[in-house]
């Protein structure tokens, strides 16, 4: 399985922005895209992650450090194993992805800033967590009353509210035969 695996360059996507800025929606897109052009891949999100082996950890800084700590050492764990992995979480420090790309090769690191703006996202309040968080609701909401940094040299932005999901999965399979993981 190793040797099958060993064909494709692994590599760690690693989605970054906001809530409702898109992660999701592009990262099972491109997973999709990569499944149809017979690549391995391993996703991970809130959904799968936050669940299960951080489902101790909460929405405070020191918990958001530990999710991706957690999260980039996985992700480290299923490159070695041969895999694309796509990341889909806030990650709102700059600090905390820099350790996470450090933990692999330069160059198998590709950093996708979701830069869809805050005013959009609140707009589409997919899980109308925004407006909870407006009400006061919710505390240390990402954007409302925790901070995000945006990353300093992202490998891409996007912005879903200015490119359609079509392009924005050709413009990262293009990254990935940049990098040899796309023939
Ligand atoms: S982080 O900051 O990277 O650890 O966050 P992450 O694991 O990606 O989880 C973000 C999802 O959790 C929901 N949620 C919140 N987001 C931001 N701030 C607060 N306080 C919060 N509470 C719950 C929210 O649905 C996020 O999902 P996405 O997919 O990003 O919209």
């Amino acid at each position: 399985m190793r040797a099958a695996a060993a064909q494709q360059v692994p590599v760690c996507i690693w989605f970054t922005g906001l809530s409702g800025s898109g992660k999701s929606t592009l990262a099972n897109a491109l997973e999709l895209e990569l499944f149809r052009r017979g690549r391995r891949t391993m996703l991970l999100d809130g959904d799968n992650v936050r669940h299960g082996l951080c489902r101790d950890l909460g929405m405070d800084d020191d918990a958001r450090h530990e999710n991706i700590r957690r999260v980039a050492e996985v992700a480290k764990l299923m490159t070695d194993a041969g895999l694309i992995v796509i990341s889909a979480f806030i990650s709102p420090f700059v600090r905390d992805r820099q350790i996470a790309r450090e933990l692999f090769i330069a160059g198998r690191f590709i950093e996708v800033y979701v830069e869809t703006p805050l005013e959009v996202c609140v707009q589409r309040d997919p899980k109308q967590l925004y407006a909870k968080a407006l009400r006061g609701e919710i505390k240390n909401f990402t954007g409302i009353d925790s901070s995000y940094e945006p990353p300093l040299a992202p490998e891409m932005r996007i912005d879903t509210s200015r490119m359609g999901l079509e392009e924005a999965v050709a413009n990262l399979c293009a990254a990935l035969e940049r990098v040899g993981s796309l023939g």
